[in-house]
Parts: C-alpha cells; structure tokens; sequence
C-alpha cells in the first residue's frame, strides 16, 4: 500500500473550493492508502496570527476535516506540532537546502520576501513542509498546482539527501488535479474560489446553510448572450456553475451543460445539487460540534499513529547524518 500524505493549514473554515478541489479526494482515497492527514498550525506561524485564533481554527480545522468524512479509523489526522519529529527533520533539511534555492520559492516572494521584517520562518517555511512528507515515507502528495514547486524542492532535498548519507528517504511524487476541479468565485469567474480574496458572495462555504447557498448561487455573476454552454475562456462565469454541477454530480461539465435554455434554470439545478451534496456534512459538523470530545480523541489517536512512523524515519535519518542514537 502506498503512502499518501497532504497538509492543509488551519484557517478553521472551508470553502467548496477547498472541497471539491481537494478534500473530497482526501476523503475518497482514505482507504485505499496508508493516508496522513496533517494540521500543519507551526506553518501558520509564519504569518501573523494570535495564540487565541490560531489555538480555535486548529481545532475546527480538525473538526470540519472529520465533518467532510474523514475517518480516524481509516486516516491518520493529526496535528503537526504535535509531532515533534516534524521541526528536528526540518532542521537537518535545512543543513541540506541553500540560501539560493530557498530565495527561489515564489511562496516567499509573494508573501513578502523583501521586506527586512519577514520572519525567518517564512523563508523555511518549503523545508518543513519537505520534512512533513519525507516523514511518512509518502509516495504521493495530493496538492493544488500552487503547491508544485515545494513538491520539485521536496524531490529535490529527498534525492540529495539519499546521494550524500545513503538510502533514507522515499522520493515523493505530487498528484495534482486536473483543471475540473477548479472552482472559481462565483462573483469573479476569472480567478480561483479564496478566502484571500476579499468577497463574501463568490464564496460557497461547506457548511453554509441551504438559503445562504441558493443566494450565492442566485447572485453569481453570468453573462448576456444567454447561451449555455461550457466554454471557461469566453464564459467563465456559466462555466464554473457548470463545472460546480458536474463535480457535485459526478458528471462532466460539457454533458452537463446540454438540456438548458435560461441560465436561471441552471443556478437552480447548481444550488440544489450543492445543497444536497453538502447537507450531510453540515448535520455532521453540528453532532461534532455538540461532541468535541470525539475531535479531541481522534487527534491523540492521530499523533500517536503518527509519532511511530515519524520517530522511525526521524532516526534512520539522524543516524545517517552522523548523529550519535
Ligand atoms: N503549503 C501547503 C499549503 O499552503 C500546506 C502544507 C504544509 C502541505 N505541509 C504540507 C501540503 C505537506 C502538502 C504536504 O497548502
């Protein structure tokens, strides 16, 4: 069996961006490999975020993942710091990375690179999540395309690693989705569904409720020619709602589109299908919300689980380096 390990950070909310682009599939494929789920929150620290907030979205990042179906029986879902495998590996990492292959990753340089007040977390940031992977000996990734570039620099570090102190580490492989399971913001159509982007109304949440989805679906944003058909480049408007219908429904999003005359009969059929395809997940979000204790027991589960595959890789890779056992 192979392993398979992906990370999200703790924002505490989700969208059916994040849903139906990535964790459907985290879901779907729980036990058909020995999957590990991380919480990566010393991720989060390298951006601002206070101790009260980061403490709450940790837990409802656990609790929304086990909303959407992931199974503590299945998965291991854990949360990275509590690990601690997870910095000491990303510290020998480090005395394997560069400075310049570092200062390359656009993730520094988007998010402030410059500036002399960057935390130097931010910079190493690329190298814990390297350690997060190599840790579980994970043969795929499953990541959105903006996360290739760590994947390539996570390759990289695993071969050189290998090369310098012998067999050590697993040399990972990223799975990126295909273009279907983009889901763009119903108000802007021309970029991806983000809670980065400041626009309540482009944004479905997971566990909106069914009259927040149907609004949002009413009020997104189409077009005047008033033909549907699934064409992204000169309609990306009409297209993301059929590409929403054909992800809710398993269905393609061109199939989807025959059969519709007015874009109105379209958004009710979208909305329907949303709702439907998200009402299980918000009953289970609120019998978990009622039942923390359940949240709090699958993550000592998960980071105990965790703990034996990661200790394990942790010292095959100390030893190597010249560490005394
Ligand atoms: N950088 C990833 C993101 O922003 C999160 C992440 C951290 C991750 N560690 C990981 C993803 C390990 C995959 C594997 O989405």
């Amino acid at each position: 069996m192979i392993s398979v390990l992906s990370g999200i950070q703790p924002s505490g909310d989700l969208h059916v961006g994040n849903y139906l682009g990535a964790l459907r599939n985290w879901v779907a494929h729980q036990h058909d490999n020995d999957a590990f789920y991380c919480i990566v929150d010393l991720h989060a620290l390298t951006l601002e975020i206070g101790p009260d907030e980061l403490r709450s979205r940790t837990f409802d990042t656990a609790l929304n993942l086990l909303a959407v179906g992931l199974d503590p029986g299945a998965c291991t879902l854990f949360v990275q710091s509590q690990v601690p495998e997870h910095p000491r590996l990303a510290w020998l990492l480090e005395c394997t990375t560069s400075m310049g292959e570092l200062r390359r990753m656009t993730h520094f340089k988007d998010k402030g690179g410059g500036q002399e007040s960057v935390r130097v977390g931010l910079f190493t940031y690329p190298v814990l999540q390297a350690a997060d992977i190599l840790l579980y000996d994970a043969g795929r990734v499953p990541v959105g395309e903006d996360q290739r570039q760590h994947l390539e620099l996570t390759r990289e570090l695993a071969i050189r690693f290998n090369h310098r102190y012998g067999d050590t580490f697993v040399v990972p492989e990223a799975a990126v989705p295909g273009v279907g399971a983009r889901v763009m913001d119903l108000q802007h159509p021309e970029r991806k569904m983000s809670k980065s982007v400041d626009s309540p109304l482009g944004i479905i949440n997971v566990f909106d409720d069914p009259a927040e989805i149907e609004r949002k679906v009413k009020r997104a944003v189409t077009d005047t020619d008033g033909e549907v058909r699934f064409d992204p480049e000169e309609k990306p408007g009409v297209a993301n709602l059929l590409a929403l219908l054909a992800a809710a429904t398993d269905r393609l999003p061109a199939d989807v589109a025959k059969g519709y005359e007015r874009y109105g009969d379209l958004k009710d059929d979208v909305a329907a299908a949303l709702v439907e395809l998200l009402a299980p997940l918000r009953a289970r979000r609120l019998e978990l919300l009622a039942e923390p204790s359940v949240v709090e027991a699958a993550l000592r589960d998960g980071a105990a689980r965790a703990h034996e595959v990661a200790s394990a890789t942790y010292a095959r890779a100390a030893g190597a380096i010249g560490l005394l056992a």
